[in-house]
């Protein structure tokens, strides 16, 4: 399972870059600098398409259908939680990136996806090496390669390059 974990821990890193990115914007903005319209585009498509598109999608439509198989507790448990994170994560970013309010919505936004990622980091994953067989991931890779494909085709590469182009850091 271990390139199972690898392709999911990849999109984290490359998650978290955009994190950092969003948040020196974020700080930027709170601090009256203006930032680009383009740029706050090159954001939201990245957290649009990127996030809660592709890689979230990998988790809510194969990833964590197959931990439910392998019967880990869906009620309270870690999955249903993780889950139901998707929805309060993609529903906090924010829809107004103009105005006054944008830089201290997008932190928000910011915090709960880094304890997200962080939580799949340390509970789900461990749990994903436990119990896959490589059987397991052969199919799990299978899927995770069918959702690429769509993405590719629906313009994911030029997102990434341009959240790549972005000057911000941390
Ligand atoms: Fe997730
Ligand atoms: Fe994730």
């Amino acid at each position: 399972m271990d390139r199972v974990i690898d392709h999911l821990r990849h999109e984290h890193q490359t998650i978290l870059t955009a994190v950092d990115k969003a948040e020196a914007m974020a700080d930027s903005g709170a601090l009256g600098a203006t930032v680009s319209p383009a740029s706050l585009q090159a954001l939201r498509d990245f957290f649009t398409l990127y996030v809660h598109g592709l890689h979230q999608r990998k988790e809510d439509s194969t990833l964590f259908p197959w931990l439910r198989l392998k019967g880990v507790y869906e009620g309270a448990g870690c999955v249903g939680l993780l889950a139901a994170e998707h929805v309060d994560v993609a529903k906090a970013f924010p829809e107004d990136l103009s105005g006054a309010a944008w830089p201290a919505a997008l932190q928000t936004y910011c915090s709960l996806l880094r304890n997200h990622i962080r939580r799949e980091d340390d509970v789900i994953f461990p749990l994903v090496l436990r119990l896959g067989t490589p059987q397991d991931a052969k199919e799990l890779l299978r899927e995770f390669g069918a959702i690429d494909a769509s993405a590719t085709r629906a313009g994911l590469e030029d997102v990434l390059r341009a959240v790549d182009a972005l000057a911000y850091a941390r």
